[in-house]
């Protein structure tokens, strides 16, 4: 049994990663689904204007969320789950095998985590120099290179975001792990993002 303590140092930990992973995926989506399609129609002498102020802004919740999802992510994982191997832990089942939870999760954490790294070692590095240099009023031969390499990789965590998702509430909601049904979800979900990124191109133009 946990104690009422523990229960509510998890329910804590819980709350503060759900909490910073909706700033997180939040601004994610307000990337693909708003800002793509906004610079898309930005005149030329606005963007100089606009993009300084608007995108450090934004970039700043996007990247400290993914920071803070990520670290409260991992001290979830060890609160609850324990080192694999240590006495009385959610690793195991009585035969020995990985706990469905437990696979569950460590595919979600994998997820989570590729997508934290896509945001601090590539989407982020790659915006700081295009703001950079577009506030130095610089456009360099590398940058749309660069400014592609920072959108596919948004795509892509967005595309990661819902299988990601169903991963995080798996262990609490399906005893088992299931390859088809994670198969499943995740082209459900891939397609749902899919509709939803051309829909940012169309929707929400007039009041
Ligand atoms: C970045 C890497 C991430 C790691 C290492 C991680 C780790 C975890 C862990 C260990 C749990 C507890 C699972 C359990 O109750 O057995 C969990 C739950 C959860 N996570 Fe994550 N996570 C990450 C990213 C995210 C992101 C980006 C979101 C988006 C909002 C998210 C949303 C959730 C949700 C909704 C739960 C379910 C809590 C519950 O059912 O009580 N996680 N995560």
């Amino acid at each position: 049994m946990q104690s009422d303590l523990f229960s509510a140092w998890l329910f804590l930990l819980r709350w503060i990663h759900i909490f910073s992973g909706i700033i997180w995926i939040g601004h994610l989506y307000f990337f693909n689904f708003v800002n793509v399609p906004l610079q898309g129609v930005l005149d030329k002498e606005v963007k100089p204007k606009v993009n300084p102020q608007l995108l450090p802004r934004a970039l700043w919740w996007f990247r400290w969320g993914a920071m803070m999802t990520f670290v409260f992510g991992l001290v979830l994982l060890f609160s609850k789950y324990g080192l694999p191997g240590s006495e009385g832990n959610l690793w195991r089942d009585a035969d020995g095998g990985m706990t469905g939870r437990a696979q569950w999760i460590m595919m979600g954490s994998t997820l989570g985590t590729i997508m934290w790294f896509n945001v601090w070692f590539v989407i982020w590095p790659a915006q700081r120099q295009i703001i950079t240099w577009v506030k130095e009023g610089q456009s360099p031969a590398e940058m749309p290179a660069l400014a592609k390499r920072a959108l596919l990789f948004s795509r892509t965590n967005a595309y990661l975001s819902g299988p990601m998702l169903f991963c995080m509430i798996g262990p609490n909601n399906f005893g088992y792990f299931s390859w088809t049904v994670f198969g499943l979800v995740s082209a459900g979900a891939v397609f749902v993002m899919w509709g939803m990124i051309r829909m940012g191109f169309k929707v929400g133009q007039t009041v």
